[in-house]
């Protein structure tokens, strides 16, 4: 197994490269399989999540395969050919690694009238259910079977039926899902309490350059007019807004004092104005300019409490990292979580490291330890973005920091260490055994 080892205390500045979104780049490549031809899309990151999400396609019948991006800064194309889509399963083996895969639910079911699909198993955190995406499909009228752990998924003769569906709560992954099934079924199909996530907005753009008449996207009401056919298209992913988030908070607690930080090949508005808000009561300096951040490093870190909740409200996927950031100010904080309750599987590690945290009920209250450092020590990864807090963690502690199970990172943050050290962190990969 690999692990990470960051010798804290370094500065970091000089230029940090955001990469294509993740969650965009998995959902788009479900709307490829919708288009009988060939679809390119630019700005696919080199991820195991996409080479997981790739395999998942290929079952299918599907031919993936990734080419250089002609701009060096960006990292992929993915070119998908979906003109022969003959197996229509999503096998446990691949679904079990990532969840993201049961968006073959709405794919198969919306290009070929049937799917069977293994149920994504648990999480690190929490159960994370699928209920929402099941009752979207059968009011769409697709009959659904359970048979071994695998759903199983059938439409109508004549098609799935538009169908008005509210989900409660809002769920990025069932909104997508139901779009994917949606887009060519017959009549319309009204989406409540849509997710308005910057990921399901970009998705919808890819659906509607394949010719989906969609409305609503970026608001909680999504409408959709069933189209005959959708086409093969070109399109270019967005940028990763957890990436910029991250790096945006890495420079808050590793910039050296007047020193900056700057983030290129971002988008920042898909941030949501309550992390940018609550970043600017935080009194670290940072300046907008297009796709560039440029982050300018201070003394101290003033604390802001802060509550997860759907987009633009603060994201749910920067909250570890910002618990670290919280245990650099100059006072205590609180951390909410209200979309994954118990989303916390980083504090007894970043604990272990000295962090003053204690967990009570959904949230976690941050002692600042203003001057004191964090000491490093051996860490565990759990999650995505547990991991990347402890990374974070590694960068202003005294000492080594040693991350193990760095594959949980490597799902989702393209060449973190290479882009960590280009901006001046002493940070190395090594392999272990466990
Ligand atoms: C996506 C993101 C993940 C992010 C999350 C919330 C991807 C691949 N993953 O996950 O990084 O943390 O959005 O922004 O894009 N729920 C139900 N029933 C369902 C589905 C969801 O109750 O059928 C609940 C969940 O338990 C959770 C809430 O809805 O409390 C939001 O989850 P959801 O938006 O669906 O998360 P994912 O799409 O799985």
């Amino acid at each position: 197994m690999d692990k990470l080892v960051i010798r804290g205390g370094n500065p970091l500045k000089g230029r940090l490269h955001v990469g294509g979104s993740k969650n965009t780049a998995l959902p788009l490549m479900a709307a490829a399989l919708l288009g009988d031809g060939v679809t390119t899309i630019h700005n696919a990151p080199v991820l195991q999540d996409v080479f997981t999400f790739a395999n998942v396609l290929r079952v299918t019948g599907a031919r993936v395969r990734f080419e250089p991006d002609s701009d060096a800064n960006s990292p992929d194309s993915m070119v998908i050919d979906a003109r022969n889509i003959d197996h229509v399963e999503a096998p446990y083996d691949l679904v079990k690694k990532m969840r993201a895969s049961f968006y073959m639910f709405g794919a198969l079911l919306g290009r070929c009238g049937k799917a069977r699909v293994s149920l994504p198993g648990g999480c690190a955190w929490g159960p994370r259910p699928v209920d929402l995406h099941l009752k979207g499909m059968e009011a769409l009228g697709a009959e659904i079977t359970m048979d071994q752990g695998y759903v199983v998924a059938k439409a109508p003769a004549g098609g799935l039926n538009g169908a008005h569906i509210r989900f409660e709560p809002s769920s990025v992954g069932a909104t997508i899902n139901v779009m994917l099934a949606a887009a060519t079924a017959n009549g319309t199909t009204v989406l409540d309490n849509a997710a308005a996530e910057p990921d399901v907005m970009v998705f919808g753009n890819m659906l509607q350059a394949m010719g989906a008449q969609i409305e609503g996207l970026g608001t909680t009401t999504i409408t959709i007019e069933g189209v005959d056919k959708l086409n093969a298209v070109e399109f270019t992913n967005c940028p990763d807004r957890i990436e910029l988030g991250t790096y945006m908070i890495a420079a808050a607690i590793a910039t050296p004092p007047g020193e900056t930080l700057t983030i290129t090949g971002a988008e920042p508005d898909h941030l949501g104005e309550e992390f940018l808000t609550a970043f600017r009561q935080t009194g670290v300096p940072f300046d907008i300019d297009g796709s560039t951040v440029t982050v300018t490093g201070v003394e101290s870190i003033q604390p802001v409490s802060i509550t997860t909740s759907p987009y633009p409200g603060f994201p749910t996927d920067l909250q570890a990292q910002w618990s670290v950031m919280m245990t650099r100010a100059t006072g205590a904080s609180s951390i909410t979580e209200t979309v994954y309750t118990d989303r916390f599987k980083h504090i007894p590690e970043l604990n272990r490291m000295g962090a003053g945290c204690r967990i009570e009920d959904n949230a976690v209250l941050v002692q600042g330890l203003n001057d004191q450092s964090l000491q490093g020590t051996n860490v565990m990864s759990t999650d995505l973005r547990a991991s990347v807090s402890l990374v974070l963690a590694g960068l202003i502690a005294e000492g080594e920091t040693h991350v193990l199970r760095v594959y949980h990172l490597d799902r989702g943050y393209e060449n973190l260490e290479g882009k960590l050290a280009g901006a001046g962190i002493d940070v190395r990969r090594e392999e272990y055994q466990e």
